[in-house]
């Protein structure tokens, strides 16, 4: 594969149908966070603009801004699970009113046409779903300068087409639910495929991170038993605190061997290059691994294993709508948040390097920006032309 060279765009200024907003983001593969401002498109037709409250710092940001993923653009503004306000909704709109509480997930548009998209599969569309970030504006859905990709949540306000906003319960914990919108769907979303919404099945859960730990406490509310499966055993109090039944060191053979083909569907999270046959010994016959960790060396798994046990090695992307409306009303119903650390926008580049560090976010914590409270501070603002 050729290496992508990034492409690095000075930011246009804004057309007569943009506003100028405040983001925080990367101009380069090299640079470090701050703050600019980008064009969003006013509100027109459908669109729903809310001004930004909380948004959650997902790992598939760092990927993407670090340019693992050989796809990055820049200047960069991640951020895929946006929570925020509504203050001005378009002549066409009909779900949403001023002052609802809203939330926007991975992506803001997808063609609305094909059978995934008519099936509520949006993320599978097979024109390509318009992330939240980075991705070009194909389908229509994305006001503003067509040239321009889109940017995403760590930023003061959004504008989205009402088909791609999801509604936020008023009396939600507001400053926690964000990540719900990535790491809460991207667990509910197998968990639901593979048959465990109605529980008693034996979930594995590897990498006890943001989405590991939103995984283990969506299992459990839904009445499977989870196995927490991680590369030592530092998180075994704090997964055993959020659910997990069973604890397994992924790097220590005897664990393993003690929970050899108990688990009926495993999730595997890991962020980094790692060997699917460590897991796959745990999976029951006829299981399922489904990959999730946005890693992108290839695997090699030992073909006789998955003859004689009849494996499946699978994967899954985040939730379409209607599912991650269904997850929002999951967590709320069962009082489900990760565990969260608010930051401001002057530690994003410490947050992201927490989930880059040896052995990958140590306390199992989503960090959400505090999107007002970063507004506030001159300091974090854009320089005064
Ligand atoms: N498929 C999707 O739709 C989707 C959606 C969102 C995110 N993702 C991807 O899912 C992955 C996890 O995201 P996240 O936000 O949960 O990240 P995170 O908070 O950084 O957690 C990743 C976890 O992976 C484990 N890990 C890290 N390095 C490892 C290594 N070398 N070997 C084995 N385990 C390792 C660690 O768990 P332990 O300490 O427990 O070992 C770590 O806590 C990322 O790659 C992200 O891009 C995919
Ligand atoms: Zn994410
Ligand atoms: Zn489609």
């Amino acid at each position: 594969m050729q290496p992508h060279i990034p492409a690095v765009d000075p930011i246009p200024k804004c057309q007569d149908d943009e506003y100028a907003e405040v983001a925080w983001g990367k101009e380069n593969l090299d640079g470090k966070f701050s703050a600019f401002n980008i064009p969003r498109p006013k509100v027109f037709g459908k669109q729903v603009k809310f001004e930004m409250l909380y948004c959650g710092i997902c790992h598939s940001d760092c990927h993407m801004g670090l340019n693992h993923w050989n796809n990055a653009n820049f200047p960069f503004v991640p951020g895929h699970e946006l929570l925020g306000k509504v203050v001005e909704v378009g002549p066409e709109v009909t779900k949403f009113k001023l002052g609802e509480t809203v939330g926007v997930g991975c992506f803001v548009d997808s063609c609305g046409e094909c059978e995934s998209c008519k099936a509520g599969f949006e993320q599978y569309c097979y024109k390509g779903m318009t992330g939240t970030y980075g991705a070009p504006k194909v389908h229509g859905r994305v006001g503003g300068n067509p040239k321009l990709r889109t940017f995403g949540g760590y930023t003061g306000s959004n504008v989205v087409h009402e088909d791609y906003v999801l509604k936020i319960p008023e009396d939600m914990d507001k400053e926690k639910t964000a990540p719900i919108l990535c790491a809460g769907i991207t667990m509910y979303s197998p968990l639901a495929n593979w048959n465990c919404l109605e529980g008693g099945k034996t979930v594995g859960i590897v990498g006890i991170g943001g989405l590991g730990t939103m995984g283990i406490k969506i299992a459990k509310a839904m009445g499977n038993k989870v196995v927490a499966i991680s590369t030592s055993n530092k998180k075994e109090a704090m997964a055993k605190a959020k659910g997990a039944d069973v604890f397994v060191v992924s790097k220590d053979a005897d664990s393993i061997k003690a929970n050899v083909a108990t688990c009926d569907v495993i999730l595997n999270t890991v962020s980094a290059d790692h060997d699917l046959n460590t897991y796959l010994p745990l999976l029951k016959k006829q299981s399922t691994l489904v990959q999730i960790g946005g890693v992108t060396s290839p695997h090699t798994i030992v073909n006789f294993p998955l003859m004689i046990n009849r494996w499946s090695v699978a994967g899954s992307l985040i939730g379409g709508v209607k599912e991650c409306q269904d997850c929002i009303d999951f967590c709320y119903k069962h009082s489900i948040y990760p565990d969260c650390e608010t930051i401001e926008a002057n530690k994003i580049d410490w947050a992201w390097d927490q989930l880059l560090g040896e052995g990958g976010n140590p306390d199992g914590i989503r960090y959400v920006i505090d999107i007002k409270k970063s507004l506030q501070n001159e300091s974090f603002l854009p320089a005064k032309e």
